[in-house]
């Protein structure tokens, strides 16, 4: 409210929309590949940079979201190769997810999910391979197990969060993952106020979730009550600067309607700076007001709770450099990019050197906490670290990369993107120690830059070099909807199983022989024991009555890599698929008449000859 830029070069909106247009019908050209002589000797050399020989594994792993499918794609790298999906929010006929008893309790009434932003698990500000949480827009954060890249539990939604957009980015001990509200509203949830009372009465928040070490189970740490602006993304504070998470907002002008205009009144939005150490021990205390059946901590009853830091106008992205001693954020309409100096902040936290307040939360003045303002281009959005000072900001205007340097905010090198990117990622890019290596674009568009499947086309990513000076584009893949932000894991952190030990099968329904198989009856509930090994079902046939309650638990008894079986039952919509050593359950009425089961996955030659009959008198 009270701030007015200086000193900086902020286009103007009008400006910015042409600048747009320009972009959008007249992208930069790309490399074109082998077709000219000249160009041979480079492609030969990108193209053995990321050829991976048949039988050869990739060095590291790419987790990118699958934006509004619900789900997140593992790739390898260098190789560019899809390896696998994991259904996190939505329904996956291919592994059986959502069909279970068990996953489709957790997913609930909600079969699909917005997810953006994954998070490796972290141990000292490094990926320690444990976990990845990803974030949902309807207020939820979902945990993957990476010992068998499933989704283990989804929280949420959370109370009083509409649009869980700036999250899920974690702590450097993976204490936290953070969850800040993209749509203010009134709250609780279910509370009404004309959207004229949206200065007001609209309310946005800020929620730490809390992580077990040892489960990773997930629960609501705290959460503070925040000004009404749209907070959309986010970065934990890491060495120098561990203890603080920060979140972007726009939208800081209150503003309702037409936002593309009405909130770009003021030059400069706010980055929120949140002590979570002290959010941590407000919440032990009980501090907070009862609201949508948690305590919500007001940081004007707690000063030092939380800060904002003006920052360009209409912000995405906010990345700490691995010292912890910047934290760089760019308005998304500038050609520069804001690298914040955390002493500065510090001091100027100290000093009280505010130019004003938002709801009793100081902003502190921008000219004290700023150390540089480094020229990166048209629309920078967001920003990775290499391990040698050097960092990675994607340009959406321009369509971009721009390599700079850290302390002398030297601008080195760019390299196109094709087209127009939004987030990047750098091997451990936005950890302590950053890989280098390779990079991601993680592009909106690709203007048929692949054999034409029609109007719907995939986005484009695109893997550069970073290890010399000059940066180079080796390898364009396709990545379903949406990609926005990804992480790449060096693959020899993380120690997948390949199996279920026997052992470690907890589940009460469990049975390793045949003699147990078959059906018990408890009045109109009826437990159906199945075991599927290569390549019969036990029972192969199995009778109940219409009307039942029927649950199927269906153990897979192989210990041998690779050794799936699927359940399929005709008419009932229920698919499911299980792994070797594992069991699921799936639980349905049953209705008269013949119905054939059978396994999915091919299992062995005779697969097809694996099947059974379920008769319902
Ligand atoms: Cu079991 Cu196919």
């Amino acid at each position: 409210m009270k701030m007015r830029g200086k000193g900086t070069v902020l286009a103007t909106a009008a400006g910015i929309v042409a600048l747009g247009l320009l972009a959008g019908r007249c992208a930069p050209s790309a490399p074109k590949g082998a077709k000219k002589g000249a160009a041979v000797s480079d492609t030969a050399a990108a193209a053995m940079k990321v050829y991976v020989a048949p039988g050869d594994l990739d060095e590291y792993y790419l987790f990118a979201s699958g934006g509004h499918s619900g789900q997140v794609y593992v790739y390898g790298l260098p190789s560019g190769r899809h390896i696998s999906t994991i259904p996190v929010f939505t329904p996956y006929p291919a592994t059986g997810y959502g069909f279970d008893d068990e996953s489709r309790k957790m997913l609930g009434n909600l079969t699909w999910g917005d997810a953006h932003h994954p998070a490796l698990s972290e141990t000292a500000g490094d990926y320690d391979g444990r976990w990845l949480f990803i974030n949902d827009m309807n207020a939820r954060v979902a945990r993957i197990d990476l010992r068998d890249f499933k989704t283990k539990q989804i929280l949420g939604p959370i109370p009083n969060v509409s649009g869980n957009h700036a999250s899920s980015f974690v702590t450097p001990n993976t204490e936290y993952a953070v969850v800040g509200s993209r749509f203010s509203i009134p709250i609780p949830k279910g509370t009404v106020a004309g959207i004229d009372k949206y200065a007001t009465e609209y309310k946005g928040v800020v929620t730490g979730v809390k992580i077990d070490p040892k489960t990773g189970e997930m629960s609501i740490g705290w959460q503070i009550l925040m000004p009404p602006f749209d907070y959309d993304l986010g970065d934990a504070g890491k060495l120098a600067s561990d203890g603080f998470v920060f979140f972007t907002s726009y939208n800081t002008e209150r503003a309702t309607g037409k936002l593309e205009v009405t909130s770009a009144q003021k030059d400069r939005d706010y980055i929120a700076a949140v002590d979570w150490k002290m959010a941590e021990q407000l919440a032990a205390k009980g501090e907070g007001q009862m609201i949508g059946g948690i305590k919500v901590i007001d940081p004007a009853k707690n000063p030092g709770l939380v800060y904002f830091m003006p920052c360009g106008k209409s912000p995405h992205g906010v990345d700490v450099s691995p010292d912890g001693k910047y934290v760089v954020g760019s308005g998304k309409l500038q050609g520069v990019t804001t690298a914040f100096n955390w002493e500065k902040v510090q001091t100027a936290m100290r000093n009280k050197d505010f130019t004003g307040d938002e709801d009793g939360i100081p902003v502190l003045k921008y000219e004290s906490i700023k150390d540089a303002e480094v020229p990166v281009g048209l629309g920078p959005l967001h920003t990775q670290f290499g391990p040698d000072g050097f960092a990675y900001t994607s340009l959406f205007v321009d369509s971009a990369i721009a390599k700079w340097k850290l302390g002398t905010w030297e601008v080195v090198d760019k390299v196109p993107m094709s087209y127009s990117i939004g987030h990047l990622t750098a091997a451990h890019g936005d950890t302590v120690k950053p890989h280098g290596k390779w990079l991601v674009g993680l592009n909106k568009l690709s203007h048929g830059r692949h054999l034409n499947v029609g109007p719907s086309q995939p986005e484009s990513s695109q893997l550069v070099d970073i290890t010399e000076e000059k940066m180079k584009l080796t390898l364009d893949f396709f990545t379903e909807p949406e990609p926005h932000y990804a992480q790449i894991v060096k693959a020899d952190i993380l120690k997948p199983i390949e199996v279920y030990a026997k052992e470690e099968n907890k589940h009460p329904h469990a049975i390793w022989d045949v003699k147990d198989a078959g059906v018990t009856r408890s009045g109109s509930k009826v437990l159906v024991k199945m075991i599927a090994v290569r390549s019969t079902f036990t029972p192969t046939d199995f009778e109940v009555k219409a009307g039942d309650e029927v649950t199927i638990a269906l153990t897979n008894i192989e210990q041998t890599t690779d050794e799936l079986h699927g359940l399929a039952i005709l008419d009932y919509n229920l698919n499911i698929v299980v792994d070797p050593g594992e069991t699921k359950t799936i639980t349905f009425k049953a209705k008269q008449g013949v119905y054939p089961y059978y396994c999915t996955n091919f299992c062995s030659a005779l697969h097809q000859e694996m099947q059974g009959y379920m008769i319902v008198r």
